[in-house]
């Protein structure tokens, strides 16, 4: 019987220059296997614990004691166990660490231990990653968010929404959806510096030039889109991800380029005319993780005709989701391992969003890794959406190569593009 024969993980490095964990998981057949973990920016207050170091090291940011948790604690309790049994596996790190929010141990600790295992499982069953995780019934090619304008958090610029994405949903498979968001992506470029904006890229791929309010993006964005030659809305829609909980100030919600603060039914009235205007497909947290009430009013205004794609608000907490199902808060999800910790509690939480209808959309982190397990992940899930940056930095097209691949192998599978909506 093939078994876990050696934990161990090392510091290397993410996408913005701050420590990670790289968890390297052995068997027993010889197979060695490695997974390293992404970090946020705008975090959840709700998420899982990223156990970090603190002290002057890496201005604090080190995660030698996440590091030293996988090599003794982790390794003791599952060098032996199956590596075929992934649920066995997370839940024994689970009752190790003895906290609902991994406390003790860092969730970046159990998710690189717990992500390694399950590609040790998979290259010891010579199976690709999506296929020994979802089964043979793992077809769904995933539609993909490109975020090509990044303001709040994820740059220096006057831009408060964080994320201004495009989604190609006119399209028969991912390639081609690929390809024509590059297109889009090169013609913004153009445009930008045409007009003599910055182009320097944001944490995610995309460009955070100076715009003059929250809506100047979405425009410059839909120019974009018609320079390359589609048609908006029908070939490639909008999504934003405003990221609210990062804007709360002053008892509302502070638009520091527009220079005003509106309270919750302002923004949701701010949507919903702004849905009306462009072809915007899905708001992500378009109010804060606290805003419950604000998220009742947006789900009653929108839910019929945009995803609203609950983030900071579910943290990927199959408890948290359920009582947004239970409230009839928001109707889709991001799913990011790391908000979460496990492979195993990640699965809970697509498939109870799964039942009740909630669009699930894979989530990168705006820290990263060349790792594209979430790639396999998407696919796996049959989430039919995946967010992973813009078409530019490698961390973002790791992750869009390798469904490149995936799509060459997948045969009867579907690309659902306008389908999803
Ligand atoms: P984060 O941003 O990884 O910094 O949290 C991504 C997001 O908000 O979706
Ligand atoms: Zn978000």
């Amino acid at each position: 019987m093939i078994f876990i024969d050696n934990v161990v993980a090392m510091e290397v490095m993410d996408s913005r220059g701050n420590p990670t964990v790289k968890a390297t998981v052995t068997l027993s057949d010889g197979t060695t296997e490695s997974a390293v973990v992404p970090s946020g920016a705008s975090t959840g207050k709700r998420e899982a614990l990223e156990l970090r170091d603190g002290g002057t090291r890496y201005m604090g940011k080190g995660v030698l004691t996440a590091v030293e948790n996988v090599n003794t604690q982790i390794a003791d309790v599952l060098m032996g166990m199956s590596p075929f049994n992934q649920a066995a596996v997370d839940a024994e790190m689970k009752r190790l660490d003895g906290t609902e929010n991994y406390g003790t141990l860092g969730a970046n600790a159990v998710l690189g231990v717990s992500m390694a295992v399950a590609r040790a499982a998979a290259a010891s069953l010579e199976m690709p990653l999506y296929r020994y995780l979802g089964g043979a019934n793992a077809m769904v090619m995933p539609v993909p968010m490109l975020n090509i304008i990044n303001g709040g958090s994820h740059a220096d610029n006057s831009v408060d929404f964080q994320e201004y994405m495009i989604m190609p949903i006119g399209f028969d498979d991912f390639s081609e959806s690929l390809r024509a968001s590059a297109e889009v992506y090169h013609n913004l470029k153009k445009i930008l510096k045409d007009a003599d904006h910055n182009t320097a890229l944001g944490d995610e791929g995309g460009f955070a030039p100076d715009l003059s309010s929250n809506e100047e993006p979405i425009q410059v964005v839909m120019q974009a889109i018609e320079k390359a030659g589609y048609v908006p809305g029908k070939e490639i829609a909008i999504a934003l991800d405003v990221a609210a909980s990062e804007l709360v100030a002053d008892g509302g919600y502070r638009l520091d380029s527009e220079d005003r603060t509106v309270t919750s039914a302002e923004l949701v009235d701010y949507y919903v005319d702004l849905c009306e205007k462009y072809p915007i497909v899905s708001i992500e947290d378009g109010l804060s993780e606290d805003d419950w009430d604000g998220w009742k009013l947006l789900t009653e205004k929108l839910a019929d005709k945009v995803h609203l794609v609950g983030d900071d608000l579910f943290v990927t907490n199959v408890n948290i989701l359920n009582e947004g199902i239970q409230k009839d808060i928001a109707n889709a999800i991001l799913i990011k391992p790391n908000q979460i910790g496990s492979v195993s509690e990640t699965m809970q939480t697509v498939r109870l969003a799964q039942r009740n209808g909630y669009q699930c959309v894979m989530s990168h982190r705006s820290g990263e890794s060349e790792d594209a397990f979430i790639a396999d992940f998407a696919v796996a899930l049959n989430c039919g959406e995946i967010k992973t940056g813009s078409t530019a930095r490698g961390e973002r097209t790791a992750k869009y190569n390798r469904l490149l691949e995936i799509e060459n192998e997948v045969i009867y599978g579907e690309y659902l593009g306008a389908e999803l909506f």
